[in-house]
Parts: C-alpha cells; sequence; structure tokens
C-alpha cells in the first residue's frame, strides 16, 4: 500500500513465480500474465523446426497453467494461445510465430479491458446514487487487464454521476481488501471504508448496504461461484439481510467443463501467510493452519452474475448456458 512498484517478467519461470506468489494475480490479470509468458516462453521458435515449436508451445502453456489452480482464466488464456500457435504451426513454418503469439497476447489483453468497462456500465445500472457496497479482496485495475470486475461497478457509476460509497474487508491473510482495493479505490476519489472480515456482519446490522459487489476466479456451469475466501460467509449474510448479491466476472471466468462448486479445484496456500504473513510471528511455532485461498457461493445466494454480455439474474445451468451461447446485450443507455 506504501509503494507503486513495476516487475519487469522476462522468462516463464519469472512468470509463474509471480502468478504463485501473487506478484500479479485476480483472475483476469494471470490470464493476461499466462498469455504474455507464452510469448516470453516462445521466443526463438521462429528459427525451430514446426513439430519442435509445437511441442515447445504445450510444455510452456502447462508450465503457466500450473501456477495456480483455482482461476480458470489462466488456463483459459494459455490454451487460447497454444490454439493460436499450433493454428499458425499447421501452415509448415515458424517464420512469424513469435508475432502472432504476441498481437494474440495483446488481443486478449485489449479484450479484458473492454469487457471490464462493459461489465462496469451493466453493473452500474443496477445501483443508485447514493448506494453503500460491500465488496472483498481486490476486484479491480489490479486484478485485471483493465479497470476491474467488481470494481469497475464502482467506477463506472461514479461515471454516471452516481456517488457510491464502499466498504472494504482487509481479506485475511494476504490482506488484499487492506493493500489494494482501499488503496485502488483512494486513487480513484471513491469512498472507501476499510473494515476487518470479521465486521461484515455488524456492517450490514448497522448500516444499509444497498449491494454486495464481488469478482469471481471460477464460475461453474451451474452458476457456483469461486471466489476469495470469506465471499461465502459474506453471501450468505447478504441472504440473511435481504441483500442483493452481485457477482462481477468477464465470461471467461465461467467453465462449461466444471459442472458445479464441489468440482472447482481449490488453492491451498502455505501455513506461514497466515501465522508470519507480514513479518512477525502472529500464531504458535509448529500450530497447524488450514489455508484455502477460495471458496464456493452456491448460486442460490447469487442474486445476479454481471458479465460483458449481460446480466445473468438467479443464475443456474439453464440460463448460464443460455447466457453464453447467446447474443451481447446492449449496454444500458444505448441500442441494441
Ligand atoms: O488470490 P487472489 O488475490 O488472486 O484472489 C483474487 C480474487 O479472489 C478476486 O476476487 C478474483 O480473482 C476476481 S478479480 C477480478
Amino acid at each position: 500500500p506504501a509503494r507503486l512498484e513495476f516487475l519487469d517478467v522476462d522468462s516463464v519461470e519469472g512468470m509463474v513465480d509471480a502468478i504463485h506468489r501473487l506478484a500479479v494475480r485476480g483472475a483476469p490479470a494471470i490470464g493476461c500474465a499466462g498469455a504474455y509468458g507464452v510469448v516470453i516462453g516462445m521466443r526463438g521458435a521462429d528459427a525451430e523446426e514446426p513439430q519442435q515449436a509445437g511441442r515447445r508451445l504445450d510444455r510452456v502453456a502447462a508450465e503457466l497453467d500450473a501456477a495456480r489452480p483455482t482461476a480458470v482464466n489462466l488456463g483459459w488464456a494459455v490454451r487460447r494461445m497454444g490454439s493460436c500457435g499450433h493454428a499458425f504451426l499447421e501452415g509448415g513454418s515458424t517464420g512469424g510465430l513469435q508475432t502472432v503469439l504476441l498481437e494474440e497476447a495483446l488481443r486478449i489483453h485489449e479484450e479484458d479491458a473492454e469487457m471490464c468497462r462493459r461489465m462496469g456500465v451493466f453493473g452500474a445500472s443496477l445501483l443508485a446514487d447514493g448506494d453503500t457496497c460491500l465488496t472483498v479482496c481486490n476486484a479491480g485495475a489490479l486484478a485485471t487487464g483493465g479497470q476491474g470486475t467488481a470494481l469497475s461497478v464502482f467506477y463506472e457509476a461514479d461515471r454516471a454521476g452516481k456517488a457510491v460509497s464502499v466498504f472494504a474487508p482487509e481479506t485475511r491473510p494476504l490482506l488484499q481488501g487492506a493493500r489494494l482495493t482501499s488503496w485502488e479505490l483512494m486513487q480513484s476519489g471513491i469512498d472507501v471504508t476499510l473494515i476487518t472480515d470479521g465486521m461484515v456482519a455488524a456492517v450490514m446490522a448497522g448500516s444499509s448496504v444497498a449491494a454486495c459487489v464481488v469478482g469471481s476466479d471460477r464460475i461453474a456451469a451451474n452458476g457456483d461461484v469461486a471466489n476469495k475466501i470469506g465471499t461465502y460467509g459474506m453471501a450468505l449474510l447478504a441472504h440473511a439481510h435481504g441483500i442483493p448479491f452481485y457477482v462481477v466476472a468477464p465470461t471467461s471466468t465461467i467453465d462449461p467443463d466444471t459442472p458445479s462448486g464441489p468440482d472447482i479445484p481449490i488453492e491451498e496456500r502455505d501455513p506461514v501467510e497466515v501465522t508470519a504473513g507480514f513479518g512477525p510471528r502472529t500464531a504458535p511455532a509448529g500450530v497447524q493452519v488450514f489455508s484455502p485461498a477460495f471458496d464456493v457461493t452456491p448460486a442460490a445466494f447469487v442474486t445476479a452474475i454481471i458479465t460483458e454480455k449481460g446480466v445473468i439474474e438467479s443464475p443456474d445451468m439453464e440460463s448460464v448456458a443460455a447466457h453464453l451461447a447467446g447474443p451481447p446485450a446492449a449496454l444500458p443507455g444505448q441500442s441494441a
């Protein structure tokens, strides 16, 4: 929260490490980073035989995909890079492969930025001037290739002249809410109040919270939503308090190959992030630790999923499939 630093990555190992230790994090951002990682990993491939380059492409893509398991955007992006590379190699030559891969990575990044903007506009149409919202973790510009997923909703509401204020839970153990979301919203002039994770219920009981607005790392085919640990608890509390619970994620986060929430692989993190995350030890040496990075909110507790194509109300297997297959909705205020 005290410094803005840029990290240059120039090897696949460096990119895997950056993704694994969360130097780059957030589902859409690790998708973009994975795509650029493929470009880095294929340097020099223009001089190889097509078969050799194809094998290297598969190896690099697999290494990057394995960096973190839950966010499907990473696998989605490296698979897209792999398909692009293999389609090019079918032409029987490697000359120009690197340029084609770089162009595809740039496209993934640009498309992500545009999806962020559109999700923000759709989401902002659900908020009113003066609304107070809750979010979790960081789902903003520091988590995507654009202005964010959940936080994009606040940016677009602000742009539309609706003043919104946001409660940001710290998000233990890695404090993305404290370190990133509160910093990001302050930079943008959005009214933000930092709370600890245990305060969410009290905030719902004591303030009039209009909506919870969160991101996602993977949405199963039936609409179950994996997101940062603590999201499920927030959704249950929102349900108990009658507060709408909105999930904002691009369609690249929806995984039709994962039938339901229990099928989503949940990353477990190093215990040290809980016992001594930022310096001094805060738990006894040797204590057992359980540290899943994500949890799953059943679709029944999700009021709507907002993608770049529009809004899926009360998501379930049918509505999610129809949304993926259907055309994008017109942005609010624009004709189709
Ligand atoms: O472990 P992180 O920091 O990568 O977790 C990120 C989240 O849980 C975000 O909410 C999610 O990726 C959506 S971001 C646009």
